[in-house]
């Protein structure tokens, strides 16, 4: 039987589905805990105390998960914080978290490739650790640029790989979907923006946080193992696939071939 090729277009939006569908899970949620990032909200704050935030200035968290970052934004700073994620079941969770707590919000279901809020909506956008999982990453960076006002501040942390060295284990959808597969350098990420419109203020290597996220991974996968091993179906977790995996990426990152980045980036005004 001869498999077709569904074309570019159709397997960029099964990606991210799939990505989606991912991200909204029960085993995503009870390994990674309430930051779908490496750093968690520690690197949230190191990244948005360069982004110039104030009381009055409207962010957006593009891809924001479950909503913990942009909480902890307007918790923080004050500021009317937005949300868009292309999973309707983390834009639900955002929502219903921020029902609890004071602040004005607004959590949209919506593509990063095609953000559904006007030009210069934002006084600053953040992004993190979902860039590298967008399959048109400069469409996005467009994106970006268009709804943050002139002089307005980006902040990403992302993954970073040199897809050409990354070994077998971390290929694939299953690794694209952990944010792997088609991750690209720091000097990559920076491009893309500047090409979009930005100029580039600071770029920081953090690869000890996607080490300490292994770690944790490894051990709560341990834990249900050991103390509900008929969970594992359930959550769809693969013991027997893990242990390899995690050990290409450790492997990986003592290569210098995966990493995690910070880049803080300004709207360059061209006075249009
Ligand atoms: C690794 S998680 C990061 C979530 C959040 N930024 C955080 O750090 O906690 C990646 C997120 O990107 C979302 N996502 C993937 N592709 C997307 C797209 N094209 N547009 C908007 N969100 C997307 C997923 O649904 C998921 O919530």
């Amino acid at each position: 039987m001869t498999t077709v090729d569904p074309g570019p277009a159709r397997r960029s939006t099964e990606t991210k589905a799939c990505c989606a569908t991912a991200y909204s899970s029960d085993a995503v949620a009870m390994l990674l805990g309430e930051s779908y990032h490496p750093g968690g909200l520690r690197l949230t704050r190191r990244l948005t105390s360069r982004l110039a935030l104030r009381k009055d200035g409207p962010v957006l968290d593009v891809a924001c998960g479950r909503g913990a970052s942009a909480l902890a934004i307007a918790a923080e700073h004050g500021c009317p914080v937005s949300g868009v994620d292309l999973s309707q079941a983390n834009i639900a969770a955002a929502a219903e978290a921020a029902s609890a707590v004071e602040g004005e919000f607004d959590f949209r279901v919506g593509d990063a490739e095609a953000l559904p809020f006007a030009d210069g909506a934002f006084a600053a956008v953040v992004c993190e650790c979902a860039l590298c999982t967008f399959p048109d990453k400069a469409t996005a960076a467009r994106e970006f640029a268009r709804v943050i006002a002139p002089g307005g501040r980006l902040g990403i942390t992302d993954v970073t790989a040199d897809r050409d060295r990354l070994p077998p284990e971390l290929t694939g959808l299953g690794a694209w979907i952990a944010c792997v597969a088609d991750a690209r350098p720091l000097s990559e990420y920076t491009r893309i923006l500047r090409l979009a419109g930005f100029g580039i203020l600071t770029t920081e290597h953090h690869d000890d946080a996607i080490r300490k996220m292994l770690s944790q991974i490894e051990a709560r996968l341990q834990l249900v193992e050991m103390t509900a091993p008929d969970r594992a179906e359930v959550l769809g977790l693969d013991f027997g696939a893990a242990p390899g995996v995690l050990k290409a990426a450790r492997r990986a990152i003592d290569d210098g071939i995966l990493g995690y980045g910070l880049i803080v980036a300004e709207r360059v005004d061209t006075g249009e």
